[in-house]
């Protein structure tokens, strides 16, 4: 497999859990009311898994490796898009968290600002990752030879098989300081 396989894997993912949240938006505005507990299950999805395991690999690994390299303008550009996009999706997400625990607390009006802000994020993922699929992974490929695509391979497994360790660290952690 490339070094790409497994980031295109993880986009098939984040996909399936794009149309949950369609899905689940349309129920929001039918029944004008959403269960917190799956924003938090949506919300964990997107920091733990599409932000820090994925957006991780990218960031740390493969967008590190071409800073190395002399990017061409336009693959320069494409990268510092989705470098940006990366930083759009946390801030949208923490803006997520914050309006559904004031809508956990009992503010209705809250509701609105959940419904923006799922909508902006299955609006705007799917281009995010048809700009990495079809543009940007293959620009980048045309940079590394064989060797060192099959190493970049090897570092994004290591860096999976951290995650799981930092993850619950990060959850004993968060309980113990309570
Ligand atoms: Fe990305
Ligand atoms: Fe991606």
């Amino acid at each position: 497999m490339q070094a790409r396989g497994p980031l295109m894997i993880e986009h098939r993912l984040i996909e399936r859990m794009l149309a949950l949240i369609r899905r689940k938006l349309s129920e929001i505005k039918a029944s004008n009311a959403v269960d917190p507990l799956f924003i938090d299950t949506a919300v964990d999805f997107i920091r733990t898994y599409a932000d820090r395991t994925h957006h991780g690999k990218e960031e740390d690994i493969l967008f590190r490796d071409l800073e190395a390299w002399n990017l061409s303008d336009a693959d320069r550009r494409v990268m510092n898009e989705l470098v940006e996009e990366h930083v759009f999706a946390r801030m949208t997400t923490q803006e997520l968290v914050e309006a559904n625990t004031r809508y956990r607390n009992g503010e209705a009006s809250a509701l609105g600002i959940i419904a923006v802000k799922l909508e902006t994020l299955v609006d705007f993922y799917p281009r995010h990752i048809e700009k990495e699929d079809k543009v940007f992974f293959p620009a980048a490929r045309g940079y590394f030879t064989d060797d060192e695509d099959e190493a970049m391979l090897a570092e994004f497994r290591e860096f999976d098989r951290e995650m799981i360790h930092e993850k619950y660290k990060a959850v004993v952690a968060g309980l113990e300081s309570l």
